[in-house]
């Protein structure tokens, strides 16, 4: 099996990079820091990979992306798997506040996704088999105050996986949008924890699971759909006077 992890560094990206490694998977992971790279690669091949290769990038430098897939498919010919992990969680009142930060957080979490599965749409598609698997998040699915930023870069990316899902199906591409709810990792280290977060090893066990029965929209954990379709459900004249 051969496998593309870009944002390898995410806490989600090297749990589900190590399930792989147990299975013996050859991998090519893309990352912007270098020790955290160096140090999974070597991580994953003492688990049992068959073979790690790596590129380093900074995934807002959209000029460099071809460049990066290039070398991916350079090293692993054909890819099985394409898992795209990275993110970054915005300050939503300073984006609110200097468009420039909007749009450095929009690039992160939405435009760099669309340049990637630009590139991988067309290989895959080539291929005439793959599947590509995308994080996203359940705060795409409805603008709140605290986070709208961030939920409308990963909702145009939800709504680009809707289309291009059905673009890719006659050349036995599969799609899947991987939708979290709140997960303790890096980028929520600075938030409260309660009862309704789980674990990156949660999160990635899902994601091998789904992509193992081919399933096009996970929520992980799956309470998460029945959250969100309550939070959907709310009427906008009440919304809007709602805060968190
Ligand atoms: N944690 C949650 O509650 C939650 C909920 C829903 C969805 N998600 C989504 O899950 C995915 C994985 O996040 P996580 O929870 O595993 O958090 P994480 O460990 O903080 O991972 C985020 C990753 O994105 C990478 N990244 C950010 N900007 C980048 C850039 N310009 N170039 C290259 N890499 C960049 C970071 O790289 P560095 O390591 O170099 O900083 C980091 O590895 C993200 O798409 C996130 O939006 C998370």
């Amino acid at each position: 099996m051969k496998i593309l992890i870009i944002g390898a560094t995410s806490a989600i990206a090297k749990a589900t990079a190590r399930l792989y490694a147990d299975r013996h998977a050859e991998l090519f992971l893309i990352a912007r820091n270098e020790a955290r790279l160096a140090e999974l690669v070597n991580d994953l091949e003492v688990r049992g990979a068959s073979t790690v290769g790596h590129a380093l990038l900074d995934l807002a430098r959209q000029k460099d992306h071809a460049a990066a897939i290039d070398q991916a498919f350079a090293f692993l010919e054909t890819v099985d798997i394409a898992l795209i992990c990275h993110g970054s969680l915005p300050d939503q009142e300073a984006c609110e506040l200097d468009y420039k930060k909007a749009e450095r957080e929009i690039t992160v979490n939405g435009l760099s996704v669309i340049s990637l599965l630009t590139l991988l749409a067309f290989r895959l598609k080539a291929q005439q088999q793959g599947i590509l698997a995308v994080i996203t998040s359940v705060a795409g699915e409805r603008g709140r105050q605290p986070n709208f930023v961030y939920g409308a870069a990963k909702s145009m990316v939800s709504t680009y996986l809707q289309g291009l899902r059905g673009k890719l199906h006659p050349f036995n591409v599969h799609v899947m949008d991987v939708r979290p709810g709140l997960v303790d990792s890096p980028m929520t280290a600075h938030l409260e924890k309660g009862p309704l977060w789980s674990t990156p090893e949660y999160v990635a066990s899902k994601i091998v699971s789904s992509i193992d029965s081919r399933r096009h929209i996970v929520y992980t954990p799956g309470y998460w759909r029945i959250i969100m379709a309550a939070v959907c459900s709310i009427p906008e004249f009440i919304f809007k006077r709602i805060k968190f």
